[in-house]
């Protein structure tokens, strides 16, 4: 199985991929009540959810009927930590990942041999989505170890026939050298992380034009088009968003296609996809902006039905593949802050910052409570070689986020390089007001 999937991949995509929406839903439709039967059956929390609102597998009659299920969510996990959510004994898993959280405990996940062999396909898909191709060298920079995006991505690409290097998170400075030396044709990587890998390679006046490295499979965190364009520009690559999350599977739910670059395909034969109104958890139309919902049609260690995900995007149609597009994530509504009454999203900062040339593409978001206020800081840093005066871009940066994000803020110009940068997944914002 594992030859067949390589020797299909290297010829092209896989079948499914550019097959007419009609066979695409009806593969979705058996899966999908193959997959609700096998969770009622095997997960005892869903099956609990489902009888409590007195809902049963066979009350799935049509996709639209799926509304009428339960939602698996974070806290569930939180309740039921470690291994309350798995549909198999522990004893029949592969592996276990977790996912740190914000807050509280850590989400426990776990795999099958079986989920084991669709993660590395489905990875390996994603690769070749992005512009990966068999004897290509790949720098895996995720971090190794619980985080799913390391192991992950290293499985992905020894399936696709890559040739891998382990590298993990961190030691950027031998990271670098290590991709010059080994010059690798892929880099996966979370966005913030590369930049700082960007930074480095300057300090050591490494001409990124030199180097093979033609893509980078760029996700994990919210990013935007602003970040794509710095580290297109300044890595002479192509930065392509990779989404997925530890619930689900880890990396290889959804892959922005190198043909199109216009937002991460869903592999929807194996993850069926809702948008809900965050309030009301009512189903939206496509093309509504909402939060996204998954339901895993083919897992067996852990296959959940409806999770909400919390990430805000829309269902686009497909356009290199049959499947459909998300928009990309700009943030997750955990990560909404609101101040002073308006919403924003750290990356609404983030593309003013970036749309300043003068300015590092680092920032750190501060919020306080000043009386009964809220106040709010951007800190930021001058480019080594800006010769900008500091006055005009605090004014202008300001500017920029009271018209385009609707707040007023405080510029705060650090040194240059002192900002902390990113390991791996960043952390943009201090929100002080929760320790007050
Ligand atoms: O971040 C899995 C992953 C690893 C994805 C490597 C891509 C590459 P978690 O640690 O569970 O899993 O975090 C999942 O990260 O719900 C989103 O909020 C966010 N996220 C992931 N990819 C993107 C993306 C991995 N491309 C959470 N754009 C998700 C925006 C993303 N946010």
């Amino acid at each position: 199985m594992q030859q067949a999937s390589g020797l299909l991949r290297s010829a092209g995509f896989e079948p499914i991929e550019t097959a007419s929406i009609d066979e695409l839903r009806a593969l979705q439709w058996t899966r999908l009540k193959r997959a609700l039967r096998y969770a009622y059956d095997h997960m005892q929390v869903y099956r609990a959810k489902c009888d409590a609102i007195g809902v049963h597998p066979d009350d799935l009659k049509q996709f639209a009927d799926l509304a009428r299920f339960p939602f698996t969510t974070k806290q569930d996990f939180r309740e039921n930590y470690p291994f309350g959510m798995f549909a198999v004994p522990v004893d029949k898993l592969a592996r276990i990942h977790a996912s740190s959280g914000t807050t509280g405990k850590p989400v426990v996940v776990g795999y099958t041999q079986k989920d084991l062999e669709l993660w590395a396909n489905l990875v390996a898909r994603t690769i070749y989505a992005a512009g990966g191709r068999p004897g290509d060298k790949v720098h895996v920079a995720y971090n190794y170890g619980l985080f799913t995006g390391g192991i992950g991505s290293h499985y992905g690409a020894e399936r696709l026939g890559c040739t891998v290097i382990p590298m993990s998170g961190g030691q950027t400075e031998r990271q670098v050298q290590l991709i010059c030396d080994f010059d690798p044709d892929l880099i996966m990587v979370t966005p913030s992380y590369l930049i700082n890998i960007a930074d480095e390679m300057e300090r050591q006046s490494i001409d990124a034009s030199k180097l093979a490295l033609r893509a980078a499979v760029v996700g994990a965190e919210p990013w935007t088009e602003a970040m794509r364009a710095e580290i297109n520009r300044r890595l002479h690559m192509r930065a392509r968003d990779t989404y997925g999350l530890s619930e689900v599977i880890g990396p290889g739910v959804a892959q922005e296609c190198a043909e199109t670059e216009d937002g991460p395909t869903l592999w929807e034969d194996h993850f069926y996809p809702e948008v809900i109104d965050p309030e009301t958890g009512k189903v939206l139309p496509d093309g509504e902006a909402g939060e996204l919902v998954l339901t895993c049609l083919t897992k067996e260690a852990l296959p959940v039905m409806r999770y909400r995900t919390r990430d805000l995007t829309r269902l686009l149609p497909g356009t290199a593949r049959t499947m459909r597009r998300l928009e990309r994530v700009t943030g997750r509504s955990d990560d909404m802050l609101i101040i002073r009454g308006v919403n924003m999203f750290p990356s609404q900062v983030e593309e003013q910052v970036l749309g300043i040339a003068a300015l590092a593409p680092n920032y750190l978001i501060e919020v306080r409570r000043e009386g009964a206020m809220d106040a709010l800081s951007v800190h930021v840093e001058l480019r080594e070689a800006a010769a900008a005066d500091p006055v005009a871009v605090v004014q202008e940066l300001r500017h920029k986020i009271k018209t385009f994000v609707g707040v007023s803020a405080d510029i705060v110009i650090a040194p240059p390089g002192s900002l902390a940068r990113s390991q791996g997944k960043a952390v943009r914002v201090i929100d002080r007001r929760r320790a007050s």
